[in-house]
Formats: structure tokens, sequence, C-alpha cells
């Protein structure tokens, strides 16, 4: 693992708040071949929690180029899947409240 604050705060530390995944489960499938943020979501499910990624993404995208060696413009781009926040009926339909 590269240096910086993963090694001070340690791999129990929890990356993805949402679904509670620790750094050290996102360094393991990172190693068994996750190289980019949607197959690291795959595996453990950072990722797939209420922010949806708005939180963890990034500090995914870093881990995995500090352990793979790739730069971040080399990583796979995120798929994204609509809604992106849950959406009442009533503002798709365009009722008033
Ligand atoms: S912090 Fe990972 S999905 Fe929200």
């Amino acid at each position: 693992m590269g240096t910086g604050e993963w090694e001070v705060r340690g791999e129990d530390m929890i990356i993805c708040r949402c679904m509670e995944v620790a750094v050290k489960e996102v360094v393991e499938a990172i190693r068994l071949g996750a190289d980019s943020f949607d197959a690291v979501k795959r595996v453990t499910r950072a990722g797939m929690g209420l922010c949806q990624g708005r939180t963890c993404q990034h500090l995914i995208e870093r881990l995995i180029t500090e352990e793979t060696g790739l730069k971040t413009g080399e990583l796979q781009p995120i798929s994204i899947r609509p809604p992106l926040r849950p959406t009442a009926l009533k503002n798709i339909a365009g009722m008033k409240t």
C-alpha cells in the first residue's frame, strides 16, 4: 500500500460510510484484480449506498491508482444509472404541492 493517510489511519478505516466498507476490503478487491471503481463496487458494494459514491468514489479511485500504478486518467469511467437521487413522482409529473 502507498504512503500517506491510509497508513496513518489504518486499513480498518471506513472508506464508504454508506455501506460500511473498510479500506482493507477495497485494497483486497484491488489486489484480486478490481482496477476500476465499478469493479470495486461489484466486489465490495462500496459506492452502492445512498450517496451513490459521491463521498467515496474519489477515495477509492485514489486507492486504485496507488495500488495499481495507473494514473487517474487511465481509470475506466464509472457507469451512471439514473435517477441519481430518489425523486418523488409528483416532481416528474410536474404537479404542485
Ligand atoms: S460513501 Fe460510499 S456510497 Fe456513500
